[in-house]
């Protein structure tokens, strides 16, 4: 198992090139179960969860190979509808091939996610949606097992809570249903709006696109002639490094970003103190000498993202004063407090609300990731702990961040990667 080692240092100057959104190359993955012929998929993030998926779409059938800067997916032999449990347990998103399946081959089976370390995180909304549009589901043998007889029909879901990737799942049983369904409570989220682009540039009729509601005309079983698509940049992981240069005190340039679609982050890092240059696609932080306090509170799409909680809560430490962060979508999100108090943050933790008190002196320890975006949080008050922090159990971390140790080293961090 790898560890990252960091000595905290001084300030971090440079560029960072933002990678594809893991979390949008996800859905477009298994949106090509619903194409005919090849799909191009350009931007895809070299992570490990890329790649878990890119196996699962092979142990169903698919081929891919790189040509250029394509990543070239066919799904036009597939001969197996089962995601089996040994790839589901690795990771949860593998039930997003749930609607593309049925739709295409009416009948699928799907290893049921259990929960996880962020909490429960049941599917039932996922199910319940795809009954209505005329599947039958039943649990057996830990797999959800979901056939539709008669066919996917058209229907109005109105989702009791907005889910990201119940509403992929939904939009891609939709496009190939009979008839047309309208989806109320939709996520919003920038990787759902950009599924829902590339099935309209297949020729997918979808109306009310980025709104609450949205409506698509299903195929009727037609496959899908997908254009090539570029996966967008990844909010978290440009987020993430905002943070980086807000705890370091530095002046960072994003590149290949898209900062419409981090204005919850950017508006509190304002509120915060920092400032920026704004481009279409690239974005500059400059550094203020005391931090604010500020207080998050996270929910869906265009709101705060809970995706960057835990490395606001690093930032946090340093704020001269209290922040309250509360945590929303998960319950058990909040792991990370008990690392970062290790290093000498100053949290203290009511329910799903957490109160940090800065700004306090990191110093340097063994911590140990929790979850993907805790990963960071950890990375990120390493970079300025006194002394040597070494971050255990990142394969949680490398299952989102595309070489993080090599970017951050670029703009002058201190970070290694070494084997337990
Ligand atoms: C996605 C993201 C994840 C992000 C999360 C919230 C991917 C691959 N992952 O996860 O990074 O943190 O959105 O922005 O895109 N819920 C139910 N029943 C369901 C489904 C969800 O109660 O059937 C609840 C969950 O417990 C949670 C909330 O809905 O409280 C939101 O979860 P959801 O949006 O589904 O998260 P994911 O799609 O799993």
């Amino acid at each position: 198992m790898d560890f990252i080692e960091i000595v905290g240092n001084g300030p971090l100057h440079g560029e960072i090139s933002i990678s594809g959104a893991k979390n949008a190359a996800l859905p477009i993955l298994a949106a090509t179960i619903l194409a005919k012929g090849n799909v191009c998929v350009k931007n895809l993030p070299d992570v490990k969860d890329i790649k878990t998926f890119l196996k699962l779409l092979d142990l169903l059938g698919s081929t891919h190979e790189e040509v250029g800067d394509c990543f070239v997916i066919n799904t036009t032999n597939l001969n197996s509808t089962t995601a089996t449990y040994d790839i589901v347990k690795t990771m949860r998103a593998s039930i997003l091939v749930l609607g593309p399946l049925l739709a295409r081959f009416g009948e699928c089976r799907v290893s049921l996610p259990g929960g996880c370390a962020i909490g429960q995180r049941p599917v039932g909304l996922h199910l319940k949606a795809l009954e209505q549009m005329g599947a039958v589901i039943t649990i057996e043998n830990g797999y959800i097992h979901a056939t539709a007889p008669k066919g996917l029909h058209g229907k109005v879901i109105v989702f009791d809570k907005i889910t990201v990737t119940g509403s992929e799942n939904v939009i891609m049983a939709a496009a190939l249903a009979k008839g047309t369904s309208k989806i109320v409570n939709v996520a919003k989220e920038p990787e759902v709006v950009q599924l829902c682009q590339m099935l309209q540039s297949a020729g997918v009729v979808i109306r009310g696109l980025g709104s609450d509601e949205i409506e698509i005309e299903g195929t009727d079983g037609r496959l899908l002639e997908i254009p090539d698509i570029t996966v967008i940049p990844d909010r978290i992981e440009a987020g993430t490094y905002l943070c980086a240069a807000a705890i370091s005190k530095s002046t960072l340039t994003l590149k290949k970003v898209q900062p419409l679609h981090l204005e919850a982050v950017i508006q509190k890092l304002e509120e915060m103190g920092l400032s920026f240059d704004i481009g279409s696609d690239t974005m500059t932080i400059y550094p203020v000498e005391k931090l604010k306090p500020v207080d998050i509170v996270t929910t869906e799409y265009p709101g705060f993202p809970t995706d960057m909680q835990a490395q606001f809560m690093a930032l946090a430490t340093q704020a001269e004063g209290v922040s309250v962060i509360e945590e929303r979508l998960f319950e058990n999100r909040l792991m990370h407090v008990s690392e970062l108090q290790r290093l000498g943050a100053k949290i203290k933790l009511k329910g799903h609300t957490a109160t940090v008190t800065g700004p306090c002196e990191l110093q340097g320890s063994d911590v140990m990731a929790t979850d993907l975006r805790a990963s960071s949080a950890l990375v990120l008050a390493g970079l300025i702990a006194k002394g040597i922090t070494r971050v255990h159990r990142i394969y949680h971390l490398d299952r989102g961040y595309e070489r993080l140790e090599e970017k951050l080293s670029n703009i002058g961090a201190n970070i290694t990667r070494g084997k337990e």
